[in-house]
């Protein structure tokens, strides 16, 4: 072949193929396809629906859930969660309270605090709550890559065992900041929550007494941090609230089940329960 028919036919041989590829591209990429609008219907309905560039077609949509039947109820458990600390005025007086109402939590702890306190950490523990690790000093993981994550988490982790006798088998992500880093980082599920009263911006008690009982429902996993006299004061009076609306307390490896069945602790994985009313 000569070398000016061969000069001709790669250029034209990869246009063409340039244009099949990309026309197979645009028809075969979901990105095209018509995603569902965001009203629940129970019957197959006709609908606009608008694609995610821009077009706006006729189709036919149905409700995924709609013939799913719903499952059993929650029961009425949920799981208070306490981070930051410990803290030497406030912790004693929120596990004083906890032990008073027979009530167990979830304690997801600084490692640096640990190594100050060790002797409030023990007591956690002792007293029959669960541990946890959040980080050694509260960074913010958005920007660190996993062997910094994991040194960070190893360290923590160790503080908390010196001081406790107890590994912590669960991890909350400080401002709930969740990366495939820290995903590949962690040994442990990252538990995040479905109930944030803000306590660590409003200091009041009554604010974050109302906040909760405003979004109570049974599998909810409330944050509050043992590091501000109003949020063990807003505790006791969710306590009785919640024993007095028919609530459990429960620690989060119950909630999530972890305690009966292992396999269902996958680390790296983001937890917190949803029920199928939230995901219709
Ligand atoms: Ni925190």
């Amino acid at each position: 072949m000569s070398r000016r028919l061969l000069s001709l036919i790669v250029p034209w041989t990869f246009l063409l193929a340039f244009v099949v590829g990309a026309s197979l591209w645009f028809f075969l990429v979901p990105a095209h396809a018509p995603v569902a609008p965001v009203a629940v219907a129970a019957e197959p309905v006709e609908a606009f629906i608008v694609t995610p560039d821009g077009h706006t077609v006729l189709g036919v949509w149905q409700d995924p859930l709609a013939n799913v039947p719903p499952p059993p109820p929650l029961p009425k458990i949920v799981a208070l969660t306490f981070d930051d600390g410990p803290h030497p005025t406030h912790t004693p007086v929120l596990l004083e309270i906890l032990k008073r109402h027979q009530v167990p939590a979830t304690f997801f702890v600084l490692g640096s605090r640990v190594e100050q306190y060790p002797a409030l950490a023990r007591q956690i523990v002792t007293s029959g709550h669960q541990i946890g690790n959040h980080t050694w000093d509260h960074a913010d993981l958005s920007s660190l890559d996993t062997d910094t994550i994991k040194a960070d988490l190893d360290r923590t982790a160790l503080a908390v065992a010196v001081a406790t006798g107890a590994v912590p088998q669960v991890m909350r992500p400080p401002y709930g900041v969740v990366t495939t880093e820290l995903q590949q980082a962690a040994a442990t599920p990252l538990v995040l929550w479905s109930i944030d009263p803000k306590d660590w911006r409003d200091r009041e008690a009554d604010t974050v007494v109302q906040r909760v009982e405003a979004e109570i429902k049974p599998g909810s996993v409330i944050l509050l941090h043992d590091i501000y006299g109003s949020s063990v004061e807003a505790t006791e009076r969710i306590i009785l609230s919640l024993k007095a609306q028919g609530y459990t307390f429960v620690t989060v490896d119950q909630l999530f089940g972890f305690d009966q069945a292992p396999e269902l602790r996958i680390a790296g994985v983001p937890y917190y329960l949803q029920t199928f009313d939230d995901l219709r």
